[in-house]
């Protein structure tokens, strides 16, 4: 039930029509019966400014921020954490009487998914990609303590993610199925694979065994990389878990509850997937 004293979050995005945000935070919402509730937001590039100040005026508790909103909602923060200072980017912002904080929960999210997975974050690691989500999942993994290697289509990309994030290597692309025999994890951060794009190009002959592969995409639940890792005895971590478990910190500044992550709330989003 939502009386006139709930407490109110969102996602905002641009489109924001695919997010699973509001179908989890919700469950958790009706789960600790919280009076409270959390709703897509559709905004613009242009308008973005204008409707964070509005949200906060409004008196919304918080909101989530998703693509291609996350580097502009820096500039837009009283204060940051330090996961988004390194990040560059927010996906979590809390309203206070003090302001805006932001903070980007990315990889946090994507550290608890492996160590729910039974996987150790302290690498080596290989990560595929050089966007946003390289950017926070190879800080967080430096932050474990694993030795990071990025490889990406463009090395340009990864050239300047090195120089933000001091001590990454950069591989050219064209080595990523030799290199991955040297690591013990590695991290699809491209959306290639996602359902409507092209699957991703990479070949598990040279694994070890032991590898752990994970990926950021959660639609399909098992994309081809999972899956040819699974046929070939490697441990798979799909990437719903960390999209669960990135939203636990937000979920808890806003609604007082620090919610518990399960089958049941995979359940309650996987609907559809
Ligand atoms: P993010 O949302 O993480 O910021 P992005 O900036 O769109 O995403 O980055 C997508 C990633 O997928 C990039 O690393 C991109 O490589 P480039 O930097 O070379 O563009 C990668 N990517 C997209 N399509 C690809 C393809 N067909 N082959 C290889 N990599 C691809």
């Amino acid at each position: 039930m939502i009386t006139g004293n709930a407490r109110v979050a969102g996602v905002i995005g641009w489109p924001v029509r695919h997010s699973r945000s509001p179908l989890l935070h919700n469950f958790w919402l009706r789960r600790y019966a919280i009076d409270g509730a959390y709703v897509p937001l559709p905004v613009a590039p242009e308008a973005f400014e204008t409707a964070l100040r509005g949200l906060r005026a409004a008196g919304f508790a918080g909101a989530n921020v998703t693509i291609p909103h996350k580097e502009a909602a820096t500039a837009l923060c009283d204060t940051l954490d330090a996961a988004a200072q390194r990040a560059g980017a927010v996906n979590t912002l809390v309203f206070s009487g003090g302001g805006i904080h932001g903070s980007n929960t990315d990889g946090y999210g994507f550290i608890a998914n492996l160590a729910a997975h039974g996987v150790a974050a302290t690498g080596p690691a290989l990560l595929l990609g050089a966007g946003g989500a390289a950017r926070a999942i190879a800080a967080a993994l430096q932050d474990a303590g694993a030795q990071v290697t990025l490889a990406n289509r463009t090395r340009s990309r990864a050239e300047a993610l090195a120089r933000s994030l001091p001590g990454l290597r950069v591989l050219d692309w064209k080595d990523r199925a030799v290199a991955v025999a040297g690591h013990a994890l590695l991290v699809n951060t491209t959306s290639l694979g996602m359902a409507g794009q092209a699957p991703l190009d990479m070949d598990l002959q040279y694994a070890p065994a032991g590898l752990a592969v994970a990926d950021i995409v959660y639609a399909p639940l098992e994309t081809r990389l999972l899956a040819e890792a699974r046929a070939r005895g490697l441990k798979a971590v799909p990437g719903l878990g960390m999209l669960v478990h990135q939203a636990v910190p937000g979920f808890a500044a806003w609604f007082g509850i620090r919610p518990e992550v399960d089958g049941e709330v995979f359940a309650a989003i996987s609907a559809g997937a």
